[in-house]
């Protein structure tokens, strides 16, 4: 995973548990790099996994909740490093298809080592969306935090949930999406 993930996990341990959070997190989890995490670098997906995991131990979260929250957290900076037409977009259904389209596939042009996820389109009406999300990383609860923020951003009255999902024994995770 790349290092800016990282920066902005650690950013966001220290704002929502305070500043020493990183650093015992870090002790704990006993990470190869030691946390001396760049921006471009790409780091063991396993770091990643190991720190959630203590970040959930030490706080008494579970994966869930604590995937989910730095999902919400992490919108508005991805957001802030987007293609600028990108905020031209107004409606939820439309931005993602962009992530997918157009804002990943620039983040691989220049970061040919990322991994990125891929959303598939499965249905689409005016008020209902569903779409597959398909990653080696099983990170759709980070997923549907980053698009729970992205409907608020938009101030759109859309509910969204899994359908299905790897992690309760399902062949894929879906997300249906429905305009209220
Ligand atoms: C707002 C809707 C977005 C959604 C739902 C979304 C979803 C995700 C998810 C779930 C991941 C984790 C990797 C995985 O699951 O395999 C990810 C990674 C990433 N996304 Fe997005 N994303 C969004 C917007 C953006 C934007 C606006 C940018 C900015 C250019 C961006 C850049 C990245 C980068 C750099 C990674 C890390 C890739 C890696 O570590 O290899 N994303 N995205």
């Amino acid at each position: 995973m790349k290092g800016v993930i990282f920066l902005k996990l650690e950013e966001f341990v220290d704002e929502t548990f305070g500043d020493m959070a990183w650093d015992n997190i870090l002790n704990i989890a006993d990470v190869a790099s030691d946390g001396a995490y760049t921006s471009i670098a790409l780091y063991d997906d396993e770091e990643f996994f190991s720190i959630v995991k203590t970040l959930c131990e030490e706080h008494g979260l579970k994966m869930k909740e604590a995937q989910f929250a730095f999902g919400q957290w992490i919108h508005d900076k991805l957001i802030a490093i987007a293609p600028k037409d990108v905020h031209q977009i107004t409606d939820t259904f439309t931005f993602l298809r962009a992530v997918n389209d157009v804002i990943h596939i620039e983040v691989m042009k220049i970061h040919p080592d990322a991994i990125l996820p891929e959303f598939i389109f499965l249905e689409e009406t005016e008020t209902k969306l569903l779409m597959e999300y398909k990653s080696p990383r099983g990170l759709c609860y980070f997923c549907e935090g980053i698009i729970n923020a992205l409907i608020n951003r938009l101030h759109e009255n859309i509910s969204v949930r899994q359908i299905e999902c790897v992690h309760e024994g399902d062949a894929r995770c879906v997300f249906e999406l429905i305009k209220q």
